[in-house]
Protein backbone atom coordinates (compact mmCIF):
# COMPACT_ATOMS: atom_id res chain seq x y z
CA UNK A 1 0.00 0.00 0.00
CA UNK A 2 1.08 3.25 -0.70
CA UNK A 3 1.37 6.70 1.90
CA UNK A 4 2.27 10.27 1.09
CA UNK A 5 4.84 11.90 2.62
CA UNK A 6 4.72 15.45 2.92
CA UNK A 7 7.50 18.28 4.35
CA UNK A 8 5.22 21.38 5.60
CA UNK A 9 5.26 24.74 5.96
CA UNK A 10 5.45 25.77 2.15
CA UNK A 11 3.38 28.39 0.81
CA UNK A 12 1.80 27.09 -2.32
CA UNK A 13 1.82 29.46 -5.67
CA UNK A 14 0.49 28.74 -9.00
CA UNK A 15 -2.01 27.10 -11.55
CA UNK A 16 -3.44 23.65 -11.22
CA UNK A 17 -5.35 22.12 -13.98
CA UNK A 18 -8.55 21.07 -12.79
CA UNK A 19 -9.86 16.89 -14.03
CA UNK A 20 -13.38 15.96 -15.32
CA UNK A 21 -15.93 15.48 -12.19
CA UNK A 22 -15.50 11.93 -11.23
CA UNK A 23 -18.91 11.86 -9.49
CA UNK A 24 -20.37 13.11 -12.99
CA UNK A 25 -17.80 10.06 -14.79
CA UNK A 26 -18.85 7.48 -12.46
CA UNK A 27 -22.84 8.01 -14.13
CA UNK A 28 -22.25 9.18 -17.38
CA UNK A 29 -19.78 5.96 -17.90
CA UNK A 30 -22.54 3.69 -16.63
CA UNK A 31 -25.26 5.74 -19.07
CA UNK A 32 -23.84 4.82 -21.96
CA UNK A 33 -26.05 1.32 -21.85
CA UNK A 34 -29.21 3.25 -22.37
CA UNK A 35 -27.87 3.78 -25.57
CA UNK A 36 -26.71 0.98 -27.81
CA UNK A 37 -23.89 1.93 -29.69
CA UNK A 38 -20.09 2.94 -30.08
CA UNK A 39 -20.07 6.37 -27.40
CA UNK A 40 -17.02 8.88 -27.08
CA UNK A 41 -16.39 11.12 -23.52
CA UNK A 42 -13.74 13.81 -23.24
CA UNK A 43 -12.40 15.17 -20.00
CA UNK A 44 -12.65 11.61 -18.41
CA UNK A 45 -10.18 11.55 -15.15
CA UNK A 46 -7.95 9.05 -14.80
CA UNK A 47 -9.15 7.50 -11.54
CA UNK A 48 -9.19 3.97 -9.38
CA UNK A 49 -13.18 4.81 -8.98
CA UNK A 50 -13.07 5.36 -13.13
CA UNK A 51 -11.49 1.66 -13.78
CA UNK A 52 -13.59 0.23 -11.53
CA UNK A 53 -16.75 1.56 -13.85
CA UNK A 54 -14.85 0.78 -16.82
CA UNK A 55 -14.45 -2.89 -15.34
CA UNK A 56 -18.23 -3.25 -14.49
CA UNK A 57 -18.69 -2.38 -18.08
CA UNK A 58 -16.21 -4.55 -19.37
CA UNK A 59 -18.39 -7.41 -17.04
CA UNK A 60 -22.05 -6.64 -18.67
CA UNK A 61 -20.62 -7.02 -22.19
CA UNK A 62 -19.69 -3.30 -23.14
CA UNK A 63 -15.87 -2.88 -23.68
CA UNK A 64 -14.14 0.07 -23.73
CA UNK A 65 -10.88 1.64 -24.77
CA UNK A 66 -9.08 4.63 -22.47
CA UNK A 67 -7.33 7.11 -24.25
CA UNK A 68 -7.67 11.08 -24.53
CA UNK A 69 -11.25 10.54 -25.92
CA UNK A 70 -12.70 7.25 -23.94
CA UNK A 71 -14.61 5.09 -26.35
CA UNK A 72 -16.95 2.98 -24.88
CA UNK A 73 -19.14 0.14 -26.69
CA UNK A 74 -22.62 -0.61 -25.21
CA UNK A 75 -23.96 -2.36 -28.87
CA UNK A 76 -24.50 -6.04 -26.75
CA UNK A 77 -25.50 -6.27 -23.14
CA UNK A 78 -24.47 -10.31 -22.11
CA UNK A 79 -24.57 -10.38 -18.03
CA UNK A 80 -27.00 -7.82 -15.83
CA UNK A 81 -25.13 -8.00 -13.32
CA UNK A 82 -23.13 -5.73 -10.82
CA UNK A 83 -21.21 -7.98 -8.57
CA UNK A 84 -20.61 -7.83 -4.93
CA UNK A 85 -15.98 -7.50 -5.85
CA UNK A 86 -17.21 -4.56 -7.38
CA UNK A 87 -19.66 -2.97 -5.85
CA UNK A 88 -17.61 -3.37 -2.36
CA UNK A 89 -15.11 -1.55 -4.23
CA UNK A 90 -16.83 1.51 -5.15
CA UNK A 91 -20.44 1.95 -4.39
CA UNK A 92 -21.39 3.84 -7.03
CA UNK A 93 -21.66 0.72 -8.92
CA UNK A 94 -25.13 0.46 -7.57
CA UNK A 95 -25.71 3.63 -10.43
CA UNK A 96 -25.96 0.24 -12.95
CA UNK A 97 -29.30 -0.59 -11.87
CA UNK A 98 -31.62 2.53 -13.99
CA UNK A 99 -29.66 1.78 -16.89
CA UNK A 100 -29.63 -2.23 -16.87
CA UNK A 101 -33.62 -2.19 -15.98
CA UNK A 102 -34.27 0.69 -18.63
CA UNK A 103 -31.57 -1.45 -21.47
CA UNK A 104 -32.82 -5.50 -20.26
CA UNK A 105 -35.19 -5.00 -18.00
CA UNK A 106 -33.73 -6.93 -15.51
CA UNK A 107 -31.00 -5.83 -13.08
CA UNK A 108 -29.17 -7.79 -10.57
CA UNK A 109 -26.86 -5.81 -8.16
CA UNK A 110 -25.16 -6.17 -4.84
CA UNK A 111 -26.56 -4.14 -1.86
CA UNK A 112 -23.56 -1.52 -1.26
CA UNK A 113 -23.63 -2.01 2.38
CA UNK A 114 -22.71 0.75 4.51
CA UNK A 115 -18.98 2.84 4.65
CA UNK A 116 -16.92 4.67 6.35
CA UNK A 117 -18.67 8.52 6.21
CA UNK A 118 -22.42 5.94 7.08
CA UNK A 119 -24.96 4.10 6.58
CA UNK A 120 -26.24 4.88 2.93
CA UNK A 121 -28.96 2.93 2.40
CA UNK A 122 -30.71 3.25 -1.26
CA UNK A 123 -34.13 3.13 -0.06
CA UNK A 124 -34.92 6.06 -1.95
CA UNK A 125 -33.59 4.41 -5.28
CA UNK A 126 -36.30 1.79 -5.31
CA UNK A 127 -38.57 3.61 -4.24
CA UNK A 128 -38.25 5.59 -7.66
CA UNK A 129 -37.94 2.94 -9.76
CA UNK A 130 -40.68 1.00 -8.32
CA UNK A 131 -42.74 3.93 -9.35
CA UNK A 132 -41.85 3.24 -12.92
CA UNK A 133 -42.78 0.40 -12.36
CA UNK A 134 -40.02 -2.29 -11.44
CA UNK A 135 -40.33 -4.84 -8.86
CA UNK A 136 -37.25 -6.01 -6.51
CA UNK A 137 -36.13 -8.68 -4.60
CA UNK A 138 -33.56 -8.88 -2.01
CA UNK A 139 -31.97 -12.12 -1.91
CA UNK A 140 -28.39 -13.04 -1.06
CA UNK A 141 -27.04 -9.74 -0.43
CA UNK A 142 -28.35 -8.41 -4.04
CA UNK A 143 -31.19 -6.86 -4.94
CA UNK A 144 -32.70 -8.12 -8.33
CA UNK A 145 -35.09 -5.92 -10.49
CA UNK A 146 -37.34 -6.71 -13.01
CA UNK A 147 -39.81 -4.74 -15.36
CA UNK A 148 -42.07 -5.62 -18.75
CA UNK A 149 -42.38 -2.07 -19.47
CA UNK A 150 -41.44 1.21 -17.65
CA UNK A 151 -44.03 4.26 -17.13
CA UNK A 152 -43.71 7.44 -16.37
CA UNK A 153 -44.47 8.06 -12.94
CA UNK A 154 -44.88 11.31 -10.23
CA UNK A 155 -42.15 10.80 -7.71
CA UNK A 156 -41.36 12.76 -5.01
CA UNK A 157 -37.91 11.67 -2.95
CA UNK A 158 -38.16 12.09 0.90
CA UNK A 159 -34.76 12.80 0.88
CA UNK A 160 -32.73 14.91 -1.86
CA UNK A 161 -30.24 11.63 -3.25
CA UNK A 162 -27.82 11.98 -5.48
CA UNK A 163 -27.35 8.70 -6.82
CA UNK A 164 -30.92 7.72 -6.50
CA UNK A 165 -31.92 10.64 -8.50
CA UNK A 166 -29.23 9.57 -11.03
CA UNK A 167 -30.76 6.25 -11.17
CA UNK A 168 -34.25 6.84 -11.78
CA UNK A 169 -33.47 9.67 -14.39
CA UNK A 170 -31.46 7.21 -15.98
CA UNK A 171 -34.55 4.38 -16.45
CA UNK A 172 -37.26 7.36 -16.63
CA UNK A 173 -35.74 8.54 -20.18
CA UNK A 174 -36.96 4.92 -21.62
CA UNK A 175 -40.09 5.19 -19.70
CA UNK A 176 -43.45 5.58 -21.52
CA UNK A 177 -44.81 8.85 -20.67
CA UNK A 178 -43.84 11.93 -18.65
CA UNK A 179 -41.72 11.28 -15.31
CA UNK A 180 -41.72 14.24 -12.66
CA UNK A 181 -39.18 14.05 -10.14
CA UNK A 182 -40.01 16.57 -6.87
CA UNK A 183 -37.44 17.00 -4.01
CA UNK A 184 -34.44 15.91 -7.07
CA UNK A 185 -30.62 16.38 -6.04
CA UNK A 186 -29.49 19.96 -7.80
CA UNK A 187 -25.85 19.20 -7.63
CA UNK A 188 -24.34 20.31 -11.05
CA UNK A 189 -23.04 16.23 -11.79
CA UNK A 190 -27.03 15.20 -11.89
CA UNK A 191 -27.54 18.33 -14.56
CA UNK A 192 -24.24 17.09 -16.09
CA UNK A 193 -25.81 13.74 -16.44
CA UNK A 194 -28.81 14.71 -17.99
CA UNK A 195 -27.11 17.19 -20.40
CA UNK A 196 -25.61 13.56 -21.48
CA UNK A 197 -28.59 11.83 -21.93
CA UNK A 198 -30.15 14.75 -23.55
CA UNK A 199 -26.70 14.69 -26.44
CA UNK A 200 -28.41 11.42 -26.95
CA UNK A 201 -31.99 11.84 -27.40
CA UNK A 202 -33.56 12.24 -24.31
CA UNK A 203 -35.93 14.77 -23.46
CA UNK A 204 -35.27 16.07 -19.77
CA UNK A 205 -36.01 19.52 -18.50
CA UNK A 206 -35.08 21.02 -15.21
CA UNK A 207 -32.52 19.08 -13.99
CA UNK A 208 -30.03 21.26 -11.80
CA UNK A 209 -33.00 22.09 -9.76
CA UNK A 210 -35.05 20.11 -7.15
CA UNK A 211 -37.37 19.28 -9.93
CA UNK A 212 -37.20 17.77 -12.87
CA UNK A 213 -39.70 16.66 -15.64
CA UNK A 214 -38.81 13.79 -18.69
CA UNK A 215 -40.57 12.69 -21.27
CA UNK A 216 -40.36 8.87 -22.15
CA UNK A 217 -38.49 8.25 -25.38
CA UNK A 218 -38.49 4.86 -27.31
CA UNK A 219 -35.05 4.81 -28.36
CA UNK A 220 -31.89 6.68 -27.74
CA UNK A 221 -28.48 6.95 -29.87
CA UNK A 222 -25.20 7.80 -28.96
CA UNK A 223 -24.13 11.46 -29.11
CA UNK A 224 -22.56 12.16 -32.70
CA UNK A 225 -19.86 14.20 -30.84
CA UNK A 226 -17.69 13.48 -27.74
CA UNK A 227 -19.17 14.80 -24.60
CA UNK A 228 -16.90 16.34 -22.71
CA UNK A 229 -17.38 15.59 -18.36
CA UNK A 230 -17.67 19.09 -16.42
CA UNK A 231 -14.86 19.98 -14.27
CA UNK A 232 -14.31 18.67 -11.07
CA UNK A 233 -15.72 21.13 -8.56
CA UNK A 234 -14.41 19.39 -4.96
CA UNK A 235 -11.43 18.94 -6.56
CA UNK A 236 -11.04 22.61 -7.53
CA UNK A 237 -12.11 23.54 -3.94
CA UNK A 238 -9.38 21.20 -2.51
CA UNK A 239 -6.81 22.69 -4.65
CA UNK A 240 -7.96 25.89 -3.59
CA UNK A 241 -7.67 25.43 0.29
CA UNK A 242 -4.31 24.02 -0.19
CA UNK A 243 -3.46 27.66 -1.14
CA UNK A 244 -5.71 29.22 1.69
CA UNK A 245 -4.36 26.93 4.30
CA UNK A 246 -0.58 27.24 3.58
CA UNK A 247 -0.73 31.23 2.87
CA UNK A 248 -0.20 30.89 -0.36
CA UNK A 249 -2.02 31.81 -3.96
CA UNK A 250 -3.85 28.45 -6.10
CA UNK A 251 -5.48 29.81 -9.48
CA UNK A 252 -7.70 26.46 -10.67
CA UNK A 253 -8.03 26.74 -14.24
CA UNK A 254 -10.53 24.78 -16.18
CA UNK A 255 -12.89 25.00 -12.92
CA UNK A 256 -16.57 26.65 -13.14
CA UNK A 257 -16.95 29.70 -10.36
CA UNK A 258 -20.52 29.24 -10.04
CA UNK A 259 -20.57 25.18 -8.98
CA UNK A 260 -18.00 26.51 -6.39
CA UNK A 261 -19.84 29.47 -5.40
CA UNK A 262 -20.39 28.50 -1.52
CA UNK A 263 -16.50 27.26 -1.40
CA UNK A 264 -15.49 30.60 -2.59
CA UNK A 265 -18.24 31.99 -0.13
CA UNK A 266 -17.00 30.33 2.74
CA UNK A 267 -13.06 30.82 1.96
CA UNK A 268 -14.01 34.56 1.77
CA UNK A 269 -15.44 34.74 5.21
CA UNK A 270 -12.11 32.91 6.02
CA UNK A 271 -10.22 35.96 5.44
CA UNK A 272 -9.20 34.49 2.25
CA UNK A 273 -9.20 36.83 -0.89
CA UNK A 274 -10.77 35.04 -4.23
CA UNK A 275 -10.97 35.90 -7.64
CA UNK A 276 -13.09 33.99 -10.31
CA UNK A 277 -13.63 34.33 -14.04
CA UNK A 278 -14.59 32.53 -17.28
CA UNK A 279 -13.04 29.13 -16.41
CA UNK A 280 -11.26 29.77 -13.56
CA UNK A 281 -11.08 30.73 -10.17
CA UNK A 282 -8.19 32.30 -7.91
CA UNK A 283 -7.88 31.76 -4.09
CA UNK A 284 -4.84 33.14 -1.74
CA UNK A 285 -4.28 34.26 1.69
CA UNK A 286 -2.05 36.91 3.50
CA UNK A 287 -3.91 37.44 6.61
CA UNK A 288 -5.15 35.09 9.23
CA UNK A 289 -7.26 32.31 8.88
CA UNK A 290 -10.67 33.90 10.70
CA UNK A 291 -13.25 31.29 12.70
CA UNK A 292 -16.39 30.74 10.71
CA UNK A 293 -19.64 28.62 11.19
CA UNK A 294 -20.06 26.48 8.66
CA UNK A 295 -23.11 23.56 7.59
CA UNK A 296 -23.15 20.95 5.07
CA UNK A 297 -26.24 20.94 2.70
CA UNK A 298 -27.58 20.11 -0.30
CA UNK A 299 -26.46 22.11 -3.27
CA UNK A 300 -26.67 24.92 -3.36
CA UNK A 301 -25.64 24.76 0.07
CA UNK A 302 -21.85 23.90 1.57
CA UNK A 303 -20.79 20.38 -0.19
CA UNK A 304 -20.84 17.63 2.58
CA UNK A 305 -17.22 16.06 0.29
CA UNK A 306 -15.47 20.18 1.19
CA UNK A 307 -16.30 19.42 5.05
CA UNK A 308 -13.25 17.80 5.55
CA UNK A 309 -10.85 20.14 3.95
CA UNK A 310 -12.45 23.18 5.68
CA UNK A 311 -11.96 21.38 8.82
CA UNK A 312 -8.19 21.05 8.09
CA UNK A 313 -8.13 24.62 7.35
CA UNK A 314 -10.55 26.26 10.45
CA UNK A 315 -8.08 23.81 12.73
CA UNK A 316 -5.53 27.06 11.96
CA UNK A 317 -8.11 29.73 12.42
CA UNK A 318 -8.42 32.32 14.82
CA UNK A 319 -10.79 31.51 17.36
CA UNK A 320 -13.75 28.81 17.50
CA UNK A 321 -15.46 27.37 14.40
CA UNK A 322 -18.41 25.27 14.43
CA UNK A 323 -19.05 23.16 11.40
CA UNK A 324 -22.07 21.04 11.48
CA UNK A 325 -22.61 17.87 9.35
CA UNK A 326 -26.10 17.64 7.72
CA UNK A 327 -25.65 14.90 5.11
CA UNK A 328 -23.59 11.91 6.55
CA UNK A 329 -24.26 10.53 10.23
CA UNK A 330 -20.38 9.61 10.40
CA UNK A 331 -18.43 11.99 8.40
CA UNK A 332 -15.64 13.20 11.43
CA UNK A 333 -13.50 10.38 11.23
CA UNK A 334 -10.95 12.82 9.84
CA UNK A 335 -11.00 14.94 13.37
CA UNK A 336 -9.52 12.34 15.29
CA UNK A 337 -6.44 12.20 13.13
CA UNK A 338 -6.24 15.94 12.88
CA UNK A 339 -5.87 15.74 16.47
CA UNK A 340 -2.67 14.03 16.06
CA UNK A 341 -1.41 16.25 13.75
CA UNK A 342 -2.35 18.88 17.07
CA UNK A 343 -5.84 20.07 16.36
CA UNK A 344 -8.15 20.63 18.98
CA UNK A 345 -11.78 19.34 18.01
CA UNK A 346 -14.70 18.59 19.98
CA UNK A 347 -17.10 16.03 18.62
CA UNK A 348 -20.78 16.59 19.99
CA UNK A 349 -22.79 14.36 17.19
CA UNK A 350 -23.15 15.98 14.03
CA UNK A 351 -21.48 19.07 15.46
CA UNK A 352 -17.87 19.66 15.37
CA UNK A 353 -16.67 22.59 17.19
CA UNK A 354 -12.98 23.24 15.57
CA UNK A 355 -10.83 25.68 18.57
CA UNK A 356 -8.22 27.40 16.09
CA UNK A 357 -4.72 26.43 17.57
CA UNK A 358 -1.19 28.60 16.01
CA UNK A 359 0.05 25.46 14.11
CA UNK A 360 0.02 22.11 13.51
CA UNK A 361 2.88 19.23 13.70
CA UNK A 362 3.72 16.68 11.18
CA UNK A 363 2.88 13.37 12.19
CA UNK A 364 1.43 9.97 10.97
CA UNK A 365 -1.94 9.86 9.95
CA UNK A 366 -4.40 7.01 8.77
CA UNK A 367 -7.13 7.76 5.83
CA UNK A 368 -10.29 6.43 6.02
CA UNK A 369 -12.49 7.75 3.26
CA UNK A 370 -11.78 9.96 0.04
CA UNK A 371 -12.43 13.43 1.24
CA UNK A 372 -10.94 12.92 4.92
CA UNK A 373 -8.04 11.61 3.14
CA UNK A 374 -7.45 15.14 1.30
CA UNK A 375 -7.89 16.77 4.52
CA UNK A 376 -4.83 15.26 6.00
CA UNK A 377 -2.80 15.87 3.30
CA UNK A 378 -3.95 19.80 3.45
CA UNK A 379 -3.33 19.70 7.27
CA UNK A 380 0.15 18.07 6.65
CA UNK A 381 1.01 20.51 4.08
CA UNK A 382 0.56 23.86 6.52
CA UNK A 383 2.18 21.25 9.41
CA UNK A 384 5.80 21.90 10.58
CA UNK A 385 7.68 19.22 9.65
CA UNK A 386 6.96 16.12 8.15
CA UNK A 387 3.67 14.33 7.84
CA UNK A 388 3.04 10.32 6.60
CA UNK A 389 -0.46 10.13 5.21
CA UNK A 390 -1.17 5.90 5.18
CA UNK A 391 -3.98 4.57 3.10
CA UNK A 392 -3.13 6.26 -0.29
CA UNK A 393 -5.99 4.34 -1.91
CA UNK A 394 -8.50 6.22 -0.83
CA UNK A 395 -7.19 9.08 -2.31
CA UNK A 396 -6.41 7.30 -5.93
CA UNK A 397 -10.11 6.88 -5.98
CA UNK A 398 -11.01 10.55 -6.30
CA UNK A 399 -7.81 12.84 -7.31
CA UNK A 400 -5.92 12.68 -10.69
CA UNK A 401 -2.29 12.67 -10.54
CA UNK A 402 -2.36 14.52 -6.96
CA UNK A 403 1.71 14.71 -6.04
CA UNK A 404 2.45 16.20 -9.58
CA UNK A 405 -0.27 18.34 -9.45
CA UNK A 406 0.66 19.72 -5.64
CA UNK A 407 4.47 19.27 -6.56
CA UNK A 408 3.98 21.57 -9.76
CA UNK A 409 2.25 24.05 -6.86
CA UNK A 410 5.78 24.39 -4.65
CA UNK A 411 4.37 21.51 -2.33
CA UNK A 412 7.17 18.65 -1.22
CA UNK A 413 4.99 15.60 -1.52
CA UNK A 414 6.05 11.82 -2.46
CA UNK A 415 4.37 8.65 -2.52
CA UNK A 416 6.42 6.16 -1.10
CA UNK A 417 5.40 2.64 -0.21
CA UNK A 418 4.09 1.87 3.45
CA UNK A 419 6.26 -0.66 4.31
CA UNK A 420 9.18 1.44 3.44
CA UNK A 421 10.84 4.67 4.83
CA UNK A 422 10.63 7.21 2.23
CA UNK A 423 13.12 9.04 0.73
CA UNK A 424 14.09 12.75 1.84
CA UNK A 425 10.62 14.40 0.20
CA UNK A 426 11.36 16.73 -2.18
CA UNK A 427 9.20 19.01 -4.60
CA UNK A 428 7.31 15.85 -6.74
CA UNK A 429 6.78 17.97 -10.60
N1 LIG B 1 -30.11 8.48 1.43
C1 LIG B 1 -31.18 7.76 1.90
N2 LIG B 1 -31.77 6.85 1.04
C2 LIG B 1 -31.35 6.67 -0.22
C3 LIG B 1 -30.25 7.42 -0.69
C4 LIG B 1 -29.65 8.34 0.17
O1 LIG B 1 -31.59 7.90 3.05
O2 LIG B 1 -31.92 5.85 -0.94
C5 LIG B 1 -29.46 9.47 2.32
C6 LIG B 1 -27.98 9.16 2.56
O3 LIG B 1 -27.81 8.22 3.59
C7 LIG B 1 -27.45 10.53 2.92
C8 LIG B 1 -28.28 11.47 2.04
O4 LIG B 1 -29.42 10.72 1.65
O5 LIG B 1 -27.71 10.81 4.26
C9 LIG B 1 -27.60 11.96 0.79
O6 LIG B 1 -26.89 10.91 0.14
P1 LIG B 1 -26.79 10.78 -1.44
O7 LIG B 1 -27.62 9.64 -1.88
O8 LIG B 1 -27.04 12.11 -2.07
O9 LIG B 1 -25.26 10.37 -1.62
P2 LIG B 1 -24.72 9.44 -2.75
O10 LIG B 1 -25.52 9.64 -3.96
O11 LIG B 1 -24.52 8.08 -2.22
C10 LIG B 1 -23.10 11.23 -3.82
C11 LIG B 1 -21.64 11.33 -4.07
C12 LIG B 1 -20.91 11.53 -2.75
C13 LIG B 1 -21.45 12.81 -2.08
C14 LIG B 1 -22.97 12.72 -1.92
C15 LIG B 1 -23.59 13.99 -1.38
C16 LIG B 1 -21.36 10.03 -6.06
C17 LIG B 1 -20.81 8.81 -6.72
N3 LIG B 1 -21.18 10.14 -4.74
O12 LIG B 1 -23.27 10.09 -2.97
O13 LIG B 1 -19.54 11.69 -3.04
O14 LIG B 1 -20.85 12.98 -0.82
O15 LIG B 1 -23.57 12.43 -3.19
O16 LIG B 1 -23.32 15.06 -2.19
O17 LIG B 1 -21.90 10.89 -6.73
C18 LIG B 1 -17.23 11.64 -2.58
O18 LIG B 1 -17.04 11.98 -3.76
O19 LIG B 1 -16.31 11.64 -1.72
C19 LIG B 1 -18.57 11.24 -2.17
C20 LIG B 1 -18.79 10.55 -1.06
Amino acid sequence: MDKLVISGGHPLHGTVPVSGAKNAALPILIATLVAPGEHRLANVPDLVDVSSMLSLLGRIGCPSLVGAVNRIDTSRVTFCEAPYDLVRKMRASVLALGPLLARCGEAHVSLPGGCAIGMRPIDQHLKGLEALGCTFELEGGYVHGTVDRLRGAHIRFDVATVTGTENVLMAAVLAEGETILENAAAEPEVEDLANFLRSMGAKIEGAGTSRIVIQGVTSLAPAEKPYSILPDRIEAGTYLVAGAITGGDVRCEGANAEDLAPVLSALEAAGCGVERGEGWVRAWRDGPIRAIDLETRPHPGFPTDMQAQFMALLSLAEGSSRVRENIFENRFMHAAELLRLGARIDIDGNLATVHGVEHLSGATVMATDLRASASLVLAGLAARGTTEVLRLYHLDRGYERLEEKLGAIGAQVQRASEGRPAAAPRAAG
